[in-house]
């Protein structure tokens, strides 16, 4: 995983949490290098999983609801990256394009990244049914960063997921909906 999600990560903690908090779950979930991160570094996803583990333990809630606020986080933050891509856009065009976003734009700054890939199974005005394959159980975090981008474009939307085994192809069935 980028590092640029563990110092993203960081900021959110201190921003909701404070700093005194990052110390804390730092300590708790014994990293190597005492948890020091570059954004273009690469590292073990079981890292951040000790360290979103650490977060839950001591803020008592959920992991879904912890995930969700990061990566509405992620998204507020990231967008800054390449505002122009954002602007005056309809939200199910930017997700029906966020494959094409990824490879152009995020892999050409982390040619690393291990991306997860959104397919559209159907759009109407009201709703995107989009499929989400990715190597890591981070739907929650999925979901945040949607509603980050639904915001951040002036939409309301309720989201919806859950898994689809489907053989060896298995995904998370995403369920976008405009609210009125
Ligand atoms: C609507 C827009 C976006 C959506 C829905 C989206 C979705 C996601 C999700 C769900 C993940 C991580 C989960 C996984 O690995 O399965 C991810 C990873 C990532 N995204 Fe996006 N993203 C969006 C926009 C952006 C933007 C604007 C940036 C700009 C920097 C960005 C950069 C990244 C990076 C660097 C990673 C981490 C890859 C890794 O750990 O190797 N994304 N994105």
């Amino acid at each position: 995983m980028k590092g640029l999600v563990f110092t993203t990560f960081y900021s959110h903690c201190e921003e909701i949490w404070g700093p005194e908090m990052l110390d804390d779950i730092i300590e708790d979930a014994d990293l190597p290098n005492k948890g020091a991160y570059t954004s273009v570094g690469t590292y073990p996803f079981e890292e951040m999983v000790a360290l979103i583990t650490a977060l839950v333990r001591r803020t008592a809630q959920p992991m879904p609801q912890l995930l969700e606020g990061f990566g509405r986080f992620c998204f507020r933050k990231w967008v800054a990256y390449v505002p122009e891509h954002f602007e005056n856009k309809d939200l199910f065009d930017i997700l029906a394009g966020v494959n094409e976003f990824h490879e152009s734009e995020v892999l050409k700054l982390y040619p690393d990244a291990e991306l997860p890939s959104f397919k559209v199974e159907s759009r109407d005005d009201q709703t995107l049914v989009l499929r989400y394959f990715s190597c890591k159980p981070l739907a929650d975090l999925a979901a945040g960063v949607i509603q980050g981008a639904a915001a951040h474009l002036g939409e309301r939307v309720e989201i919806t997921h859950r898994p689809v085994a489907d053989g060896t192809n298995a995904h998370v069935r995403f369920e976008v909906t405009r609210l009125a």
